[in-house]
């Protein structure tokens, strides 16, 4: 095995040490999240830093990066405490990660990228209607982190869309099935292949593997 020291990771080039730490960590979700701006101008950004918090309540976060890295989403989360997140299917990936790009708060993502603004159930937050899985949230902590001045943005999911024949009969939703992408790094981008789902584990017990409706 290859040993590397936090010493010697250090001394690399940024772009290269970049790339090694950010896919450290292996795959992601990968989203795009839609917000409004005061004056109700929609924007559209990818994240993959999306973590579950908890199912009652239920609660999702993700982590932003610094505020002069990515302005516009969480000034948008700000101002109207409501966003949407939005799994990324194959057919528009090229789309969702043009989103990444520094556009001008005054540039609309779904314009410039050519993927479609729904609005749903009252949210002020817009969906993109490309995509087969997503959710809205209302805004309930953003968590400062002094370390290194990124944001933990805590929500409480409000309303859910799925495509028709997701929900399994426990509840289980499949993302593989929807095709939902995964991520490393950040510009890789990964299809899944199921491997199977388990009873829930308990000591001294063989684990099994759960049949399949
Ligand atoms: C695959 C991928 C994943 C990303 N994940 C995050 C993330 O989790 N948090 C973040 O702040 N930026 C992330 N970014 C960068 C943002 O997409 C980028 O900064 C974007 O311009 C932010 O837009 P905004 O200012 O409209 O919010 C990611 C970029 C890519 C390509």
């Amino acid at each position: 095995m290859h040993y590397f020291s936090i010493n010697e990771i250090k001394e690399w080039d940024r772009f290269y040490r970049a790339n090694f730490i950010n896919s450290l960590q292996g795959f992601k979700p990968v989203s795009l999240l839609g917000t409004v701006n005061e004056k109700g101008q929609p924007n559209l950004a990818i994240f993959s830093n999306i973590v579950h918090l908890g199912a009652d309540p239920a609660l999702i976060g993700f982590i932003n990066r610094p505020i002069e890295a990515a302005p516009h989403t969480l000034h948008n989360i700000e101002v109207t405490g409501e966003y949407t997140i939005n799994h990324i299917q194959p057919s528009f990936i090229k789309a969702a990660h043009q989103t990444s790009a520094k556009y001008p708060a005054e540039q609309n993502e779904f314009t410039a990228t050519g993927l479609t603004p729904i609005f749903l159930e009252n949210c002020k937050a817009p969906f993109v209607a490309e995509s087969a899985i997503k959710y809205a949230l209302q805004l309930v902590e953003i968590v400062p982190i002094t370390h290194n001045q990124t944001f933990l943005v805590i929500g409480t999911i409000t309303h859910v869309f799925l495509e028709e024949g997701l929900v399994k009969q426990d509840g289980f939703i499949d993302a593989h099935k929807a095709k939902s992408i995964t991520s490393l790094g950040i510009d890789g981008y990964y299809s899944t292949e199921p491997i199977g789902r388990f009873e829930y584990a308990k000591p001294n017990k063989e684990v099994k593997k759960l049949l399949e409706e």
